[in-house]
């Protein structure tokens, strides 16, 4: 068996469960990890390192964790993370369409285990939990050249409502806002 066939069927072994504070350094270095993987493509400069080092700390996790306006969930395989979601209940939308809606802050699969349902199952999840709610609909950004993200959501029914941009270090990128109904 190739290991991608071995991690797809391992796939139903994962187990979705909300994060608790003994995740908070497993998550950190997973978000670390993540976000220099899918954003650093031409290798890490100061503008990334420092923007990681700052934003994924074990400090604003726990703060996350603990935070009663925000879903953390995380995916597990024999108890190593693979993966999480994260939802703000709480926050502007810069596009009026999707105001005082959640939004999908965070989807995030190691690497290795992308391409096998992980992320579908998180995000279905976590827009379940969002039903049980009662809101209406969820909303999210996604960096314009995230290409396989932007494919994700749309096959799972987000579509483009507008475009936003994302500030680092003095420089701007653009997102897309995306989002789905929840019937
Ligand atoms: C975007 C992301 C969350 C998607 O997660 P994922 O776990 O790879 O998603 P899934 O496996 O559920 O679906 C992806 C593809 O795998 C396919 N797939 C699902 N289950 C499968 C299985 N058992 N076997 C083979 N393929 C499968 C899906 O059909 C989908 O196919 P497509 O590429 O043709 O659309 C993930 O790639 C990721 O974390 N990327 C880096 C961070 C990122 O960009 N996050 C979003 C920022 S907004």
């Amino acid at each position: 068996m190739n290991m991608s066939a071995e991690i797809a069927d391992r796939k139903t072994e994962v187990l979705i469960r909300a994060a608790e504070i003994s995740d908070v350094n497993n998550l950190t270095v997973l978000k670390q990890q993540v976000w220099i993987a899918t954003y650093a493509v031409e290798g890490i400069r100061t503008e990334f390192s420092t923007y990681v080092l700052s934003e994924f700390t074990s400090d604003k996790l726990l703060e996350t964790i603990l935070d009663k306006n925000k879903i953390l969930l995380i995916a597990e395989i024999d108890n190593h993370l693979v993966g999480c979601v994260e939802v703000n209940l709480r926050c502007d939308c810069p596009v009026d369409l999707v105001q005082d809606q959640p939004e999908i802050a965070v989807l995030y699969v190691l690497e290795r285990y992308t391409g096998v349902g992980i992320g579908l199952k998180l995000l279905t999840e976590a827009l379940s939990e969002l039903k049980e709610k009662d809101f209406k609909a969820a909303w999210l950004t996604v960096y314009h050249k995230n290409e396989r993200a932007l494919k994700f959501y749309t096959k799972n029914n987000f579509r483009i409502v507008g475009i936003t941009s994302f500030e680092m270090d003095g420089n701007q990128y653009e997102n897309k806002v995306m989002m789905v109904d929840l019937k």
